[in-house]
């Protein structure tokens, strides 16, 4: 099947369900400014946390990777009046980026930047015995990505979700000789999946604007499950 089908009805989807506003196309527009990569989640993806937020009631978000903040944004537009959201980035030029764009997004209020390494502000956060995230977006650099999930789940409650981006890297997780540090990281968090018995968990396979690729769902199980 020819992928551009893929982007046709993913296009489709968007202009239905997930139209981008001014905000986000100046937010997507930014980032080539920059001269940053592109490599924010799609409308549709942005739509989808927004969606699975609600499921959960979410009024607590964490995020580890913003880039430009894009999305940041999607998720924050999804947060009660009360609710907040802590995102986490480690190269201070993107989180400056983000905070422009969140300015604009009018979200300053619901949104925190905090620049530094991942493991270390989850490590803070577990320290200072953060109240329990509801919803946690994961989309930093893979090779711990098995360790930014073990700590998710140390920040969550029964019912938090967790999500994992890109964990299917058009394919390579099949390759089990692989020697690329990113598809040896999702293929790690993966199989640990298997046998965590801590949360209900799937892997999505994804299509669309992006390239062909796949995000962890899980939900933290109640005590008795
Ligand atoms: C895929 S981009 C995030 C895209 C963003 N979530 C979106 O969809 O708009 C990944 C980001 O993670 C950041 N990052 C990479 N390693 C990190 C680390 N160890 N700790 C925190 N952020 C990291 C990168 O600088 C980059 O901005």
């Amino acid at each position: 099947m020819n992928s551009d089908i893929f982007s046709q009805v993913d296009n489709y989807i968007s202009s239905l369900l997930a139209p981008e506003d001014a905000v986000l196309k100046a937010t997507i527009s930014s980032l080539d400014v920059a001269n940053f990569p592109q490599m924010s989640v799609s409308a549709n993806q942005g739509k989808f946390l927004q969606v699975m937020m609600i499921l959960c009631g979410a009024k607590r978000v964490l995020e580890l990777g913003t880039l430009g903040g894009y999305s940041t944004i999607w998720m924050a537009r999804a947060l009660p009046e009360n609710g907040k959201l802590i995102t986490v980035e480690i190269d201070a030029a993107h989180g400056e980026l983000a905070r422009q764009n969140i300015e604009r997004a009018g979200l300053s209020n619901k949104v925190e930047v905090k620049i530094g390494q991942a493991m270390d502000i989850l490590q803070t956060l577990i320290a200072e015995k953060a109240e329990p995230f509801d919803l946690i977006f994961i989309d930093a650099d893979k090779p711990p990505y098995t360790e930014y999930f073990e700590h998710a789940i140390s920040l969550s409650r029964p019912g938090s979700v967790i999500i994992c981006d890109n964990v299917i890297r058009e394919g390579k997780v099949l390759e089990a000789t692989t020697q690329d540090e990113k598809v040896k990281g999702v293929q790690r968090l993966n199989e640990s999946l298997k046998n965590n018995k801590l949360v209900t968990a799937t892997i999505l396979q994804t299509v669309g604007v992006k390239e062909y690729d796949g995000m962890v769902v899980a939900v933290v199980n109640r005590n008795d499950h």
